[in-house]
């Protein structure tokens, strides 16, 4: 082996035959109407999170049981497991129930099964490899992932014998109080051998304090059996934290976005303020970036060296590319390129395009929209629908005008164009190479490329009109004084202008 290639598998991929994802319970405790395996964090929901760690494992069968909600849970995982295989559970009657169901579905399945509750969103593809690697190695009917937890209350305990041998796992509800002080948990993730586990769960029964069939019992039952069982402890604790409640949800979240933030901060990211820092576990941030106070990275975003976002910036499914800046933005499905500058207070929409060195100024929103290379949109500004050249300028205040009420329609501007302060552009419309439009204009009809489009009512000034309408105000009385002023030969002011009617163009 050369020493670029990288370290053989301990777990040959294939190892465990297939992955049960328990998801079916109520989630009574979440009180919400979304399926507790549902509800997102970092980047996934709680289910989502599960099937990510048991992914390496390169099983064949992936089957989650799904109850509570499950049309809704059926549904997102067509859209991120489209190979899984729900099975429905149409009646919680406990964990054992559901893996049983599990194994009913796969009749023809042997070797070792993964089976793990879905609502352990920490549990890292490590701790997994680590579990099957002790599975295997002591040569087990069955092994338990187990961990020893400061704050063991509401979870089931790991009773071992004297020689330190697993004998069962009582839930805390049936558990003596000997049996409670124990720290050591059950994790709910479990491997072991197909069969076994199927004969096992047959033999479950519901006489304990919540009239389920557990799947913990199967434990005792094998060990009853005389087969090979065993736990094998974390390595970190956090990974088994299981998420019943909102709280939980909440550290649970925390958790894995300080996990995320250690990992970027170790690649070379800055991180300048990581408590209100946010960052999916799908994001990826390239080194020498830098990620200020209140910034949120979702989705598939990603940011390349020497980009600043933040303070204060979300960005969803958003690519930013070298040396950029995001300043006080909210960006979705934006593309950001190199040396580009967005914000304060900007918000890209999806299909937005900036190419490089192009600014995105202030209180600017955009969608659909090419921006080419070095082109600014300074300032409080709409752009949808639209191409834009290179070089362009968009004054302030500019709006394409996109929408008809029916259908929306596209606008060109061309390369080194100067669009004027606060003009409408109607499209369908081109702005042609190099022209021109006047402040305040409507362009409605195409402007050749080196023209200036003038689109505005002339001017017309009512000489005295104040004086005449407005009699007694501040205004008049300001009027007068100015008249007076620029009347007598001398003094500092402006020509009056004559009292007539005038327009500035011709
Ligand atoms: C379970 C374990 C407990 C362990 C804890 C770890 C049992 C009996 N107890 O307790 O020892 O310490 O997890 O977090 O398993 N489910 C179904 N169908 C059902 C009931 C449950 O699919 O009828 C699923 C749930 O969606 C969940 C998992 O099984 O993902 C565990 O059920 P839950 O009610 O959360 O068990 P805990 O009380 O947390
Ligand atoms: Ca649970």
């Amino acid at each position: 082996m050369t020493p670029l290639e990288p370290p053989e598998p301990a777990v040959a991929e294939g190892a465990v035959a297939a992955v049960v994802v328990l998801a079916a319970g109520q989630g009574t405790r979440m009180r919400s109407s979304t399926p507790k395996v549902l509800h997102p964090l970092g980047g996934r929901s709680m289910l989502g999170h599960v099937l990510a760690a048991a992914e390496p494992l390169g099983a064949g069968t992936t089957i989650v049981v799904v109850g509570a909600g499950r049309a809704a849970v059926e549904a997102h995982l067509a859209a991120i497991a489209p190979g899984a295989v729900p099975v429905p559970q149409e009646e919680q009657r406990g964990s054992g129930h559901a893996a049983a169901l599990a194994l009913d579905a796969v009749p023809e399945l042997d070797g070792t099964v993964l089976v793990v509750n879905g609502d352990a969103p920490l549990l890292r593809p490590e701790t997994i490899r680590a579990l099957v690697e002790e599975h295997v190695r002591a040569g087990n009917a069955l092994t338990v992932l187990t961990a020893e937890v400061s704050d063991p209350t509401g979870l089931g305990r790991i009773v071992r014998d004297a020689g330190g041998g697993v004998r069962a796992i009582v839930e805390e509800r049936d558990a003596t109080p000997t049996q409670r002080q124990i720290r050591e948990i059950n994790a709910g993730v479990y491997v072991g051998d197909a069969g076994r586990l199927r004969d096992a769960l047959g033999r479950v029964g519901a006489d304990n304090e919540q009239g389920e069939l557990y799947l913990t019992d199967v434990l005792g039952l094998l060990v009853g059996d005389g087969v090979p069982v065993g736990g094998a402890l974390a390595d970190d604790p956090d990974d088994v934290l299981g998420c019943n409640d909102r709280r939980e949800l909440a550290a649970r979240r925390r958790t894995l976005n300080d996990r995320v933030l250690d990992r970027l901060m170790r690649d070379g990211v800055t991180v300048v303020d990581p408590q209100t820092t946010w960052v999916d576990v799908t994001v990826t941030v390239e080194a020498d970036a830098v990620l200020e106070p209140g910034t949120q990275l979702k989705g598939r975003t990603s940011v390349a060296t020497g980009a600043v976002i933040g303070p204060d910036t979300t960005l969803v499914d958003t690519a930013v590319d070298e040396g950029a800046g995001v300043l006080r933005s909210h960006c979705l499905g934006a593309v950001i390129g190199p040396e580009a500058t967005v914000g304060p207070f900007s918000y890209l929409r999806p299909g937005t395009r900036l190419s490089r060195g192009t600014k995105v100024g202030a209180f600017v929103e955009t969608k659909n929209v090419e921006i080419g290379e070095g082109s600014k949109v300074p300032h409080l500004s709409y752009v949808g629908d639209a191409t834009i050249g290179r070089g362009a300028n968009v004054g302030a205040a500019t709006v394409f005008v996109n929408y008809d009420g029916i259908a929306k329609h596209h606008t060109t501007v061309g390369d080194h164009v100067r669009i004027g302060s606060d003009t409408m552009l109607v499209a369908p419309v081109t702005v042609g190479d190099g022209a021109y439009t006047a402040a305040g204009s409507v362009i409605t009809s195409d402007v050749p490329p080196g023209a200036i489009a003038v689109a505005r009512a002339p001017q017309r000034n009512v000489g005295g009109w104040v004086r005449r309408r407005r009699p007694g105000t501040a205004s008049a009385e300001a009027a007068e004084a100015a008249e007076k002023r620029d009347a007598t030969p001398g003094a500092d002011g402006p020509d009056l202008l004559p009292r007539t009617t005038t327009s500035r163009e011709s």
